[in-house]
């Protein structure tokens, strides 16, 4: 079983997506190791972030994810890096495919629902931010 970060970004939270996002994860058949409503500050934003920091869009990304309530979760299935990332669509919401989260509920690509870690070194690293061991039950 492989683990994964996944957080439900703040424009989904704010148009109250947030618990047909949940939904979808557990029909999909991931289980819900860790669980959180939490507030990103800025300065959290921007290390969480950091690999992105020479991109044009780093300051309105890191602002956004601050902007307001994230869901932090650790999800956990057989390939989940993968599998929740298939989930979540293409990152341009114009590009993913039909019924995937991105497509349903992301508005535009740099407010676009939610995230998830792209290898098992940072999905270790982005779990290690967000949650204690004490938390993943
Ligand atoms: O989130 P994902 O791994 O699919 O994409 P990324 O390339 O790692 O980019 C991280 C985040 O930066 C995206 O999810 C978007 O929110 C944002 N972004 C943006 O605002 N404008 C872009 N041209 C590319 C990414
Ligand atoms: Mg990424």
């Amino acid at each position: 079983m492989e683990r994964t970060y996944a957080m439900i970004k703040p424009d989904a939270v704010k148009a109250g997506n947030a618990g047909n996002i949940i939904a979808r994860i557990e029909a999909e058949g991931f289980r819900i190791v860790g669980m959180k409503q939490i507030r990103v500050s800025l300065a959290q934003s921007q290390l969480f972030y950091v690999v992105h920091e020479a991109r044009p869009f780093y300051n309105g990304l890191t602002e956004f994810l601050a902007s307001g309530p994230v869901v932090a979760m650790v999800l956990e299935k057989d390939n989940a890096i993968k599998a929740w990332r298939d989930l979540m669509g293409a990152t341009n919401p114009a590009q993913a495919a039909e019924g995937t989260i991105r497509k349903l509920y992301a508005t535009s690509i740099d407010e676009n629902a939610a995230h998830g870690s792209d290898a098992p070194e940072t999905a270790a690293q982005e779990i290690a931010f967000f949650f204690t061991t004490a938390e993943l039950v």
